[in-house]
């Protein structure tokens, strides 16, 4: 018997955790699950419309993958196309047109050409993957349930796509401009042929702030997958400050990442200064 009376109460409490299954370390730090100031606004959409049975509390995140580079550049005559295309738009209509223009083999299966949303010039840019079924029928990014995920994160540091004002506005584009068939995620190969044209939309857009949301932006812009261990760490895209974080599916897959998503979140809104 443990002499120190904490002590002993502290085992029972560890004792009675184990036996409930919660047996192992979810986090690097102690978190003080009843003194947590702030909850994410958005987290009960994520509780309905998580499609995923609810994670056990005992379930570690997964483990980060390699970190090795995948963005592998467009061969050849294509390369030299698409940064020829994309160095010649000169506003973002004309990048635009070259864009849908552009032969990709994506295109013959998809309905629409999915380029932005939101107010260009915004201060926050968000990229995200590829269009998926319900941006593929409506010619726009991040409408289906991820989208309306988004929406809600966005709105709870202060930004939304409907609005033009500076500190309300944020513009919303993707990796690929067309839907990779099934929803599958887009190879290196289309991510590369791709990147041209997503450095020349940053360029023109010119946010002060960019949100990379997932394994494939993350692949174009920063060379490196990983989310799960990029994510929260400030880093510079094309000489702007970006914020690697989960995407929203994937929110919507592990509602138990919320919490991080929520804590990159404030990170965007006070490097934006609100
Ligand atoms: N996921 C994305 O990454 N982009 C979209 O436009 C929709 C879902």
């Amino acid at each position: 018997m443990p002499s120190d009376p904490q002590r002993a109460a502290d085992l029972a409490a560890l004792a009675w955790l184990i036996e409930l299954g919660a047996d192992e370390a979810i986090g690097d730090v102690p978190v003080d699950r009843t003194a947590l100031p702030e909850r994410a606004p958005w987290a009960g959409a994520l509780a309905v419309a998580a499609t995923a049975p609810p994670a056990s509390p005992a379930l570690a995140p997964p483990a980060p993958a390699p970190a090795a580079p995948v963005v592998v550049p467009p061969a050849g005559a294509e390369g030299e196309a698409a940064a020829r295309l994309a160095e010649g738009a000169g506003d973002l209509a004309a990048l635009a047109a070259a864009m849908e223009a552009f032969d990709c083999p994506l295109r013959a299966g998809a309905r629409r050409f999915v380029f932005a949303d939101g107010t260009p010039g915004a201060p926050l840019m968000v990229v995200g993957e590829a269009p998926g079924r319900e941006e593929d029928i409506e010619g726009r990014p991040f409408v289906g349930a991820a989208g309306r995920l988004l929406d809600r994160m966005l709105g709870a540091i202060g930004r939304d796509r409907a609005e033009a004002a500076p500190e309300r506005a944020v513009y919303i584009a993707n990796v690929l401009p067309w839907r990779p068939p099934g929803n599958r995620t887009p190879t290196p190969e289309e991510v590369a042929r791709w990147r041209p044209f997503l450095l020349r939309h940053i360029a023109l857009a010119a946010p002060r702030v960019m949100l990379v949301l997932g394994n494939t932006p993350a692949q174009a812009l920063l060379g490196q997958g990983g989310i799960t261990r990029l994510r929260g760490r400030w880093t510079e895209v094309e000489g702007r400050p970006a914020l690697p974080s989960f995407h929203p599916s994937y929110l919507l897959r592990r509602p138990e990442a919320k919490r991080e998503a929520w804590a990159d979140l404030l990170e965007v809104r006070a490097r934006l200064g609100g």
